[in-house]
């Protein structure tokens, strides 16, 4: 149970809130460079800030305040330029950096354009790596953008996937430390969805969370496992400060607002070693929905969207002082109170953790992962079919709803055999090896 202050100092993440300015000291994934195949311009929320993410003419991309600092027009309506955006409302134009570069009737009254040289709007760096835009939007200087040694693997087809959930960011991240909510939401429940009655999956006995330089590691125990089983020998990360790392796949949740969070999914899918070599040409993103339009309710047919459901349903912020925590609870605790200890000392101006400021060290940064060999390694069709984590991925995208068909024929071509849209909790929610669940 926590105080009512200290579930406001968690969740809230405007401008000058603790945890908004301590969060915005890390870069962020905020959307797919394929995004921009058909568009210059994209309205984004982010942190409670309305923003304009664009890519010019010459290919560089830019964040800026999404109002005009003439007289607020909307500048995700303007065009860009070969450096920079245009305001369709006066013509005022500005670069990457937020800079002024025309203000056209200001000059022609004003050959010196000390007005235009004197404007400048609030702008964010923006990277691009592994599919996705990243912005960095805390002081200056930036740390590096992490290079996680995954986005360098190969023989892969990998995918960016979003989605909004109208819910706080922070309670998306607890469920990343969570690691009792498989058995029950995605194995249990997710069989009862299908229409599978049987017994519910092997218990949960034993769990074990670790700290480490880039976040935390889980460890379980489920019945008829022993030590030697990888997510007990090596576990699942919690990356530092908004992520889930699988070791396949990471789950970024980003704070469009204090009641809305960015969901981002990066999945990387090994091909068969028969299909090798395979280089993927570009990382595909796409949106998927979270409501069924139909009836009106949330999507529960997929794994994330299976999160999703459990996430809102907490309520748009989570009453912290009515919950119960148990022993399942011991990381969520041990992640919140890293959390305020992490706020103090960015207010002492301490080091921050997690962050990596030296680019020599910023090349492959690996991160513990339960199927590192079989993704460096290479599985044949077979030996992949017959794994219980990676096997599932040549016969369903089953992680988020609403694969876009282009993306699916892509991928089926990598992986060189079509997709059944088998049930996959029909092969592994009953299942008594426990490596299965994503
Ligand atoms: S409001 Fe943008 S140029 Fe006038
Ligand atoms: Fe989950």
């Amino acid at each position: 149970m926590l105080s009512d202050e200290k579930n406001r100092l968690l969740t809230e993440v405007g401008r000058g809130k603790p945890m908004g300015e301590l969060l915005r000291r890390y870069w962020h994934p905020i959307a797919g460079v394929s995004e921009f195949d058909d568009k210059a311009t994209k309205a984004m929320r982010l942190f409670g800030e309305d923003l304009v993410l664009y890519k010019d003419l010459s290919g560089h991309y830019g964040l800026l305040e999404r109002h005009c600092p003439h007289r607020n027009a909307d500048l995700s309506y303007g065009f860009v330029e070969e450096h920079g955006i245009r305001c369709a409302y006066h013509g005022w134009q500005f670069d990457r950096d937020g800079q002024c570069l025309h203000q056209p009737f200001e000059e022609a009254v004003d050959a010196q354009s000390r007005m235009r040289k004197a404007t400048k709007t609030i702008a964010y760096p923006v990277q691009e790596k592994a599919g996705m835009l990243w912005a960095y939007m805390g002081p200056q200087p930036a740390p590096q953008l992490p290079d996680w040694d995954i986005f360098s693997y190969e023989n892969g087809f990998a995918q960016a996937v979003f989605a909004e959930i109208p819910c706080n960011w922070f309670q998306c991240q607890e469920n990343s430390i969570d690691p009792v909510h498989f058995e029950w939401t995605h194995n249990n429940w997710g069989m009862r969805l299908h229409n599978i009655d049987g017994p519910y999956v092997p218990t949960h006995l034993k769990l074990k969370f670790e700290e480490v330089e880039h976040g935390f590691i889980y460890k379980r125990i489920r019945q008829g496992e022993t030590e030697n089983n990888p997510l007990w020998s090596i576990g699942r990360m919690v990356l530092w400060p908004n992520c889930f790392y699988l070791g396949h796949q990471f789950e970024w949740r980003i704070p469009i607002d204090d009641n809305n969070t960015l969901s981002v999914l990066w999945v990387f899918c090994r091909v068969p070693k028969e299909q090798e070599p395979y280089v993927q040409k570009r990382i595909p993103s796409w949106y998927g929905p979270i409501k069924d339009p139909q009836t009106n309710r949330w999507i529960t047919s997929h794994v994330t969207n299976q999160d999703f459901v459990s996430w809102v349903g907490q309520g748009t912020i989570t009453d912290r002082t009515r919950e119960k925590l148990g022993q399942s609870d011991t990381g969520i605790v041990m992640m919140r109170k890293r959390f305020f200890e992490e706020i103090e000392a960015m207010q002492q101006g301490k080091p921050l953790k997690g962050l990596i400021w030296d680019p020599e060290k910023n090349h492959k940064v690996e991160l513990p992962s339960a199927c590192e060999d079989e993704l460096v390694h290479g599985l044949t069709r077979a030996e992949m079919n017959a794994h219980p984590l990676l096997g599932p991925f040549l016969r369903d995208f089953f992680v988020q709803a609403g694969q876009p068909e282009n993306v699916r024929r892509a991928y089926e071509e990598a992986v060189g055999q079509p997709m059944q849209n088998s049930a996959y909790f029909k092969v592994h929610g009953s299942s008594q090896t426990s490596k299965n669940e994503t």
